[in-house]
């Protein structure tokens, strides 16, 4: 962990007005020493004093994102024969099979809106395409939207949103498009489904299999330094593990290339408040690899990425 982080950190935290107290330097120096040890087997263990900061707000409706064991989702390439295959759902999808993997952020929106590739779209009020600048260097990837986010087309709007945005904003992190923020300090929040399963059930493989073509479309478009897979069905999506959680968080992965860094759900961390620590740790862990990442050449060396990474920014 850098003394630049801890100081930024350090800063954050006097302007929420919390206190600078030593466990939270501890969960620092815990995600430190799990960046340093990348890869490697054993998960950090958890960090403390993180609760001030991420604590939930009382009275929270039941959030979305159920956590536990469950299958794998089926490959890629779900809005072509492959995915038909997997669901055998007699639906039609307006975009031609593997025309995803060369759109733009435009027609890459435009195609989502327009997805008819499962039954979701059925129950759906909208779809929810993603939010953030199109130049971030953080991707959180959740699960699915939920009530709320249905409702108004944008990712974690809800309780868990909430909770999430605090997270972020302890690091001095933010979903703003809008904003003068330098790359480093933005998000980009994705989901693994852009619609919503009816009464926030967990997604189908089918469902995740065809939906999976547009964020990792999302993930070539953006090209972000560090990727953070909240829950279960993030983590099967892009690191196809069954893994739990608990096994997972502590290490860092990657994701065709781009360092990835598992943590718990934050609607799981509303039901299990003991276990924000660990998600702290989780953050801190993602932040010293964004930071050691910002000092390295970027992972993506095409010549076509570069070239849109050197375009000027585009409308978020
Ligand atoms: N949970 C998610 O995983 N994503 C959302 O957008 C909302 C809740």
């Amino acid at each position: 962990m850098s003394l630049l982080l801890d100081e930024r950190r350090r800063a954050m935290l006097r302007e929420m007005g919390l206190p600078d107290w030593a466990p939270l330097a501890a969960a620092g120096t815990a995600a430190a020493a799990a960046a340093e040890r990348a890869d490697a087997s054993d998960p950090a263990p958890p960090a403390r004093g993180a609760d001030a900061i991420l604590a939930a707000s009382p009275g929270a409706p039941p959030p979305n994102g159920p956590q536990g064991g469950g299958p794998a989702p089926a490959p890629a390439d779900p809005v072509g024969p492959r995915a038909r295959a997997a669901g055998g759902l007699d639906v039609v999808a307006p975009t031609a099979p593997g025309a995803v993997a060369t759109m733009g952020w435009d027609d890459l929106r435009a195609a989502v809106a327009a997805c008819r590739a499962c039954a979701l779209c059925e129950s759906r009020t909208q779809t929810v395409f993603g939010v953030g600048h199109t130049r971030a260097d953080w991707l959180v990837v959740g699960e699915a939207p939920g009530e709320q986010e249905d409702l108004q087309g944008e990712p974690f709007v809800g309780e868990s949103g909430r909770l999430l945005d605090r997270m972020l904003a302890a690091l001095g992190l933010t979903r703003a498009a809008d904003g003068e923020q330098p790359p480093a300090q933005r998000v980009y929040i994705a989901n693994t489904l852009k619609c919503r399963p009816p009464r926030n059930r967990n997604p189908a493989p089918d469902e995740m299999a065809r939906c999976e073509p547009f964020l990792l479309r999302q993930i070539e478009l953006l090209r972000p330094r560090i990727i953070l897979a909240l829950g279960r069905f993030a983590v099967q999506a892009l690191l196809r593990s069954d893994a739990p959680i608990g096994q997972l968080r502590g290490r860092v992965h990657r994701y065709q290339g781009l360092p990835l860094v598992v943590s718990y759900h934050p609607a799981y961390l509303l039901r299990s408040p003991a276990e924000k620590g660990r998600a702290w740790a989780d953050l801190c862990l993602a932040a010293a690899v964004a930071e050691g990442a910002a000092r390295a050449p970027h992972p993506d060396t095409g010549a076509a990425a570069q070239a849109r990474r050197a375009e000027p920014d585009p409308e978020p």
